[in-house]
């Protein structure tokens, strides 16, 4: 049994491996889980057995008062930066002619680098003795930092022991790395922390590291950590001769090393490499804020040595700062398509990431009020991909006196009328509805994008313009525009008038999922759109439904369908109606699978949640064949999910999953379901 024990910790090491470090598992999360559970049903029997390095040890159950100080054998240095082509380029040819100058290079040979991600996270030691896991270290001050290992056991990315193969093993091998959270199970936690009414941190960085400060290692626990090795410090002898090939032994010892690492050759390969790498990087799980090239042979590192407190054989080449800070000129409120009223900051001009940015949301009243942000205040501004900008929060050491708290207005800027709040909302609006103009110019806007009536050369300007003359009262009066009429305007011509016009007279027989999106009813996205058009199949039908009627549709709930009644049943939305079709407007009935051939699958108009990896389908074939059954796909297990699509070695959804009683599929299953609809 004793012999079984070691050969569980075995195997359960190696699945962990292949799943965090090589995002390849060998089994599924059920046997994974059985393997875990004879392990603890040995433990349970044998408690004298249990050793520090079982995975059923990763969490002690004591807090500490305090993180002792360690001093790290080998320092923990920092890293000089790159901006630029130009800043890069002077980094290899000082590079160059230090080796040239030792007489170990010769001059106009290009260097080989060991290009990797510069992750944002925070560096930690890990101390292995004999392959297993005795100490963690923060980076502190590079010479001496702080014990975190009961926190860092916590980390299933982490191994507790190193792979036993044939590999070389070192009595101590101390590895470094960079300790992170990713994206989603940042957002994920922050909206954990706001529903529990504790403050939310400002990025996966800060997460990561409060997450690491617990003095309680069961908190930290519960923190979904990653860790990635980019290095080492103390270790008895170099197996290797380069750094890729260290880093590709230390994955073999079943360390997480990242795959995004390549050996390249000349500036222009690294430049290249970080245009590339600078494209995919939105899309990746978790941030990265540059490259890292380090020299690859070691012999080479050698030879460079340290300057200060960096090395002289690395460089970070940095993505163009995605923060920056900037003064708060003054903060306006938008008026949006249903009302709803945003604040923005206006700022001093200020380059983040590469552009120049000069608005900011402050998304709502109550987040100005937590982040306690004030017009005169220097705030940290914050670009991330495609999204708006936003205030993430003022520098209080830099507030100037006699700041007043902003006061939210009481009536819409735009048309005067109240502004509301409901009680249990963060939004405020305007009660103007289509006497507004904000709300009129943003609702036609709506109308003829790609999505809905997608009316080619009907912009922004233009339809301000048709607002503000009020020749444009609702999405009706689009289809009495003449050409003649609309070269007179600023900017058009007869060319442009005449392809607007024609385009308007194109989206007069709009499918009606298209149709009914492109009405703007609160709460009605394209999916819902599209359900309601398959449903009803016609535009009288879902006019006449009543609430009960529309409460049968997949994806539709009481707030929906309230809202989509409430809409229906006020007049002048009818009149509108009346008035397109008058004009010709005439919305299509969906083609192919229909509502009725829906409502027999088991999946309809239940919700349905994905996790672990699928071998047949992507996540999103899955989705879209599930939601052509009328199954709403949604990301987290709650009370109200109704069957939850386990792949391989699915995780904490599962558990959720099982605990809550949710039906649960695996993908055999999901595919005999799909399969039999279609
Ligand atoms: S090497 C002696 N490689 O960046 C070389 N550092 O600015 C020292 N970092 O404290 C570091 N990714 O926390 C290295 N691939 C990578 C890295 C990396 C992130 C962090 C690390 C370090 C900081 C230096």
């Amino acid at each position: 049994m004793k012999q079984r024990l070691e050969e569980l910790k075995k195997e359960i090491a190696l699945h962990n491996h292949r799943y965090y470090a090589l995002d390849d598992p060998l089994i599924s999360d059920a046997q994974y889980d059985a393997l875990f559970k004879e392990l603890l049903e040995i433990e349970a029997q044998h408690p004298e057995w249990v050793s520090d390095d079982s995975p059923s040890q990763r969490v002690g159950s004591v807090p500490v008062s305090g993180f002792e100080t360690v001093q790290h054998r080998v320092p923990m240095l920092s890293l000089g930066n790159a901006f630029s082509e130009e800043e890069l380029s002077a980094f290899d040819k000082r590079v160059t002619d230090a080796l040239v100058k030792e007489g170990v290079w010769t001059a106009g040979q290009p260097l080989s680098y060991n290009a990797e991600y510069k992750f944002d996270g925070l560096a930690v030691s890990l101390r292995y003795e004999q392959g297993r896991l005795v100490r963690a270290v923060t980076r502190g001050d590079g010479y001496e930092g702080e014990d975190i290992t009961s926190n860092i056991r916590t980390i299933e990315a982490i191994p507790l022991r190193l792979l036993d193969n044939d590999e070389y093993l070192p009595e101590v091998l101390e590895v470094r790395g960079e300790v992170l959270m990713n994206r989603a199970d940042f957002e994920r936690l922050n909206e954990a922390q706001v529903q529990r009414g504790e403050k939310p941190f400002a990025n996966p960085r800060n997460a990561a590291a409060g997450s690491l400060r617990q003095l309680d290692p069961r908190i930290t626990a519960q923190r979904p950590l990653r860790f990635f090795v980019y290095g080492w410090g103390e270790i008895d002898r170099l197996p290797y001769d380069t750094q890729s090939e260290m880093l590709d032994w230390l994955l073999r010892l079943g360390l997480p090393v990242n795959a995004h690492r390549q050996v390249l050759t000349g500036v222009q390969a690294l430049q290249d490499y970080y245009q590339e790498t600078a494209a995919q990087r939105a899309t990746l799980p978790f941030e990265i804020d540059g490259l890292v090239y380090k020299v690859n042979e070691l012999e080479l590192q050698a030879v460079l040595g340290y300057v200060s407190r960096a090395p002289r054989y690395a460089v970070a080449h940095k993505f163009p700062a995605q923060e920056a800070t900037t003064e708060l000129l003054s903060i306006e409120v938008q008026v949006g398509r249903t009302g709803a009223i945003t604040p923005v900051a206006r700022l001093a001009p200020v380059e983040v990431g590469g552009v120049t940015v000069t608005n900011a949301t402050l998304h709502n009243e109550d987040e100005i009020r937590r982040k306690d942000v004030r017009v005169g205040d220097t705030v940290v501004v914050r670009r991330a991909g495609d999204v708006i900008p936003e205030v993430v929060a003022p520098i209080m050491d830099l507030r100037p006196e006699a700041t007043e708290l902003f006061v939210f207005p009481t009536h819409c800027p735009v048309c005067g009328s109240a502004i509301e709040r409901p009680e249990d909302e963060a939004i405020a609006r305007c009660t103007g509805g289509l006497v507004c103009a904000a709300q009129r110019k943003q609702s036609i806007e709506h109308a003829a994008s790609r999505k809905a009536l997608d009316i080619e050369g009907l912009g922004t300007k233009l339809i301000e313009q048709l607002v503000d003359r009020d020749r444009v009262k609702s999405l009706a009066d689009l289809f009495t525009l003449t050409e003649t009429e609309l070269a007179t305007y600023p900017r058009m011509g007869p060319k442009s008038a005449h392809n607007v016009v024609t385009a308007i007279q194109g989206a007069k027989t709009p499918p009606l999922a298209r149709f009914i999106y492109a009405l703007g009813i609160r709460h009605v996205g394209e999916t819902t759109a599209r359900h309601l058009a398959e449903h009803f199949q016609d535009l009288d039908a879902v006019l006449d439904a009543d609430q009960e009627a529309l409460l049968t549709v997949p994806d539709v709930g009481p707030t929906v369908a309230a809202s989509i009644a409430h809409f229906f049943a006020e007049t002048h939305n009818r009149e509108i109606i009346a008035q397109l079709r008058h004009h010709g407007v005439q919305p299509q009935a969906p083609e192919g699978l229909s509502d009725a051939m829906a409502t027999d699958s088991i999946f309809a108009g239940k919700t349905v949640v994905l996790t672990g990896a699928l071998t047949e389908l992507t996540r999103s074939q899955a989705k879209e064949r599930l939601e052509a059954l009328g199954a709403r796909v949604t990301g987290s297990v709650s009370s109200q999910t109704d069957f939850l699509v386990a792949g391989e070695r699915a995780g904490s959804k599962l558990t959720q999953a099982q605990k809550l009683g949710v039906e649960i599929l695996d993908e055999a299953a999901l595919l005999a379901q799909l399969d039999a609809r279609e």
